[in-house]
């Protein structure tokens, strides 16, 4: 008699063997991939003066890159626009990542009271170590640059809880905020008791993963054309090993959120609306498309003040009135950077819509990605003159 028969449960992960082996063969090929020890010596030995005179990624991923300041700017300024892309870009994976390393562990937890599941979690436990040795590279090399462009901070921030903010640079404030906190922790305790919940947390962590796979295949772009690897810059490798343990990352959500959700009850309608509204939760995360940083969600106005700290700075040298003119140039007037944030933003809710596709528990207005569509480029200038104009009020 199969072991299996003696479960006092219909469910079991066992009982779908092509979905087990997937995960279990996926979770074997990342352990031998690992790329967290390569991490920790790249940013161990990573100094600034070495690879300040290079390209990082490709041009269009620079900090306001096709707009006024862009245009204007020096060879040397260009590069540094190059570098601030690098640190914003992974400061906000950071904070993603904070995230990612709690909610693994929850839905980990909320798995394992499934049949099984073991494979599962323990594959999810080697991801959020994976998490911690990326967090730590990207925090190092972006603190020491901006300690030794700038001498203070302008997109780093100290560690901190997973709940603070996932999205930084986000169109918010403090009621916002404390609800958004509330919802992130009752999601949590919720999912940790619950299989269906917490397969769910795969589907949301995969559309947010498939964003970061679409951009960060392109900025490991130079170090896969490259003939000799390991003489790029040293952020430019990061971004290689980087995206390396992540395409294994999304392989786990996609596994999850469709096939092992498979192998579990049903949802009631209580999980079907909590389903709904995460799904509609990624699309508001993902509403804005941020002129500064193609490829981020980020909000723009939230952007202004550390812009025109970065313009005010030594590295920019402007005065205030020509700082204030130039954020009023780059982020309210239509630009050739706008237009392709607004590009990636498109391919990005294209590429949510076919992964969201096949799940029969998401409605029809969440799959077809609406509220994510109803961003346009006339939106946008308004939203962010607007911002300008409280921007200027607040000298
Ligand atoms: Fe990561
Ligand atoms: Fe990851």
């Amino acid at each position: 008699m199969h072991p299996h028969l003696f479960q006092t449960t219909a469910l079991s992960l066992a009982t779908d063997l092509s979905t087990t082996k997937k995960i279990a063969l996926n979770s074997k090929r990342n352990k031998a991939q690992d790329n967290s020890d390569e991490l920790d010596d790249l940013s161990n030995r990573f100094q600034y003066n070495e690879c300040k005179d290079s390209y990082w990624q490709q041009e269009q991923f620079s900090l306001l890159f096709g707009t006024r300041l862009w245009d204007e700017s020096s060879e040397a300024q260009k590069k540094l626009l190059n570098h601030l892309y690098w640190v914003a870009y992974y400061c906000q994976i950071i904070s993603a990542e904070i995230a990612t390393i709690y909610l693994n562990q929850a839905a980990g937890a909320g798995l394992y009271s499934v049949e099984d599941f073991r494979v599962v979690c323990d594959g999810l436990d080697l991801e959020s170590s994976q998490e911690r040795a990326h967090i730590a590279a990207f925090k190092k090399i972006s603190e020491d640059i901006e300690y030794e462009v700038f001498g203070e901070r302008m997109f780093t921030y100290p560690m901190r809880a997973y709940h603070v903010d996932t999205m930084i640079f986000h169109n918010s404030n403090r009621v916002k905020e404390y609800w958004r906190r509330m919802q992130i922790q009752a999601y949590s305790v919720l999912s940790t008791g619950n299989a269906f919940l917490g397969c769910q947390y795969f589907t949301v962590r995969g559309l947010r993963t498939l964003n970061g796979k679409l951009v960060q295949h392109q900025l490991s772009q130079h170090v896969i054309d490259s003939s000799d690897r390991t003489s790029m810059p040293i952020p430019s490798q990061v971004s290689f090993h980087h995206f390396l343990d992540e395409s294994y990352h999304f392989n786990t959500s996609k596994l999850i959120s469709h096939d092992v959700v498979k192998s579990i009850k049903a949802p009631t309608a209580f999980e079907r609306k909590i389903t709904n509204k995460l799904m509609l939760g990624v699309q508001k995360d993902h509403f804005n498309f941020s002129t500064a940083i193609n490829g981020i969600f980020w909000y723009d106005p939230a952007l202004y003040q550390t812009v025109y700290r970065i313009l005010r700075s030594p590295a920019f040298a402007m005065d205030h009135a020509a700082a204030v003119q130039m954020v009023k140039d780059c982020f309210t007037k239509e630009s050739q950077g706008m237009h392709n944030s607004r590009k990636t933003h498109e391919t990005a809710r294209e590429h949510y819509k076919t992964y969201l596709d096949k799940l029969d528990f998401v409605n029809p207005e969440v799959k077809a990605m609406s509220h994510m569509g109803k961003n346009t480029i006339e939106h946008q200038l308004k939203m962010n003159q607007k911002g300008f104009r409280s921007f200027v009020n607040g000298f």
